[in-house]
């Protein structure tokens, strides 16, 4: 039970004072469910990037020793730790960017439905406080189901009057990350020089690989479609698969994460042609929610890029997945309004 210092870190440090450093340049970004199994690498990460100022990690548990482990890496990020719901306000006070991780994950034979139960009420306590805290944040949402829990937190911030639909993105990052990594496998190719636009949402078929517009340009056999959108659309249980009840995707998706994370960074300090995909409030398709490719400014999404022409086979896919999508999406809307 470690108390938190005035460093968030559990360090007693000093008797004497440390010299004052000026202020590094960067942004401030909070993670909300840093010590977990996305949080703690995640956390990691962001503490490299020279983009980030200030990094502030709060949890339920955990967070003393997780921020002071953290804390000892020599990059210029200040980081500081928040425990429990009482931090939660001071936690996200002044942020640029909110990445919320917190929730539970899949065990094997579970849908990421099935977590919505305990994860919707969770993704809207968050909400709430970023409303009252910093309403003009770019949230970054992970925690599942997120066709369900990006509706959910558009919900909360129109309910407290600051819903801003261009600065809240629904993180699909992982299943663009997979793709272009199964895609490469497949074409023997290094997965750094292929992309491949995932549209939908991210649930089994919500997850719909653009095939047919990968680049370099490529195409493939039918039985090569049918295995690559199987592998993409079920990258996730396979890995809950593997881990055998120990949890989901972590470290890739903490890459995903900081990946994307870092695009909404380099947008947010003014980078030009930014463009990720993300699930986000939408007009690319007659859903108020999809996700497709965006391009990221100063003021979050800025332009949403057109789905291009599609192959037979993913319009019929892309009929499935929005037909699922569409329930998702009211569920999440349902949990704020009812
Ligand atoms: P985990 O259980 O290892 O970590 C979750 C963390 O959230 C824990 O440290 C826990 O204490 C914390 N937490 C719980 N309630 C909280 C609250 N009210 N406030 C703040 N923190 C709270 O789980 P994980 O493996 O890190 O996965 C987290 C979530 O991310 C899951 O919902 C999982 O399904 C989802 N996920 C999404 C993607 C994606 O592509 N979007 C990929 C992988 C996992
Ligand atoms: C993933 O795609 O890995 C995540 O959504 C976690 C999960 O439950 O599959």
């Amino acid at each position: 039970n470690l108390k938190m210092n005035e460093h968030g870190d559990g360090s007693s440090l000093t008797s004497f004072h440390c010299r004052a450093k000026g202020a590094s340049p960067g942004f401030k970004v909070a993670i909300l469910g840093a010590a977990g199994g996305i949080g703690q690498p995640l956390s990691m990460l962001m503490k490299i990037n020279p983009l980030v100022s200030v990094l502030h990690l709060y949890d339920v548990v955990n967070t003393p020793g997780v921020t002071s482990d953290i804390s000892h890496m020599d990059t210029a990020a200040v980081v500081r730790g928040f425990l429990g719901q009482n931090q939660l306000e001071d936690a996200l006070t002044g942020m640029d960017l909110v990445i919320i991780p917190a929730g539970v994950p899949r065990k094997p034979g579970m849908t990421r439905d099935d977590l919505f139960n305990i994860n919707a009420g969770i993704v809207k306590t968050l909400c709430e406080a970023i409303a009252k805290r910093c309403p003009k944040a770019i949230v970054n949402v992970i925690s599942n189901p997120v066709n369900s829990t990006v509706p959910i937190a558009a919900e909360v911030f129109k309910r407290a009057g600051t819903y801003d639909p261009k600065r809240l993105l629904g993180v699909t990052m992982l299943d663009v990350v997979r793709a272009n990594t199964f895609v490469a496998e497949v074409l023997g190719l290094d997965p750094r020089d292929v992309d491949v636009p995932v549209v939908g949402g991210h649930a089994g078929i919500t997850i719909l690989p653009l095939l047919s517009q990968v680049k370099p340009h490529s195409s493939f056999t039918t039985k090569e479609i049918e295995y690559l959108t199987d592998r993409i659309q079920n990258g996730g249980t396979e890995v809950v698969e593997a881990k055998a009840g120990a949890g989901s995707a972590t470290l890739s998706m903490a890459y995903a994460a900081v990946k994307f994370a870092d695009a909404c960074l380099r947008a947010l300090k003014g980078e030009a042609d930014v463009i990720q995909c993300a699930y986000v409030d939408s007009q690319v398709t007659e859903l108020p929610f999809f996700a497709s490719k965006v391009r990221l400014g100063r003021d979050g999404v800025v332009e949403f890029l057109p789905l291009g022409p599609l192959s037979d086979y993913e319009r019929a896919s892309l009929e499935k997945a929005k037909k699922e999508l569409a329930t998702s999406v009211e569920k999440g809307v349902a949990f704020i309004r009812k």
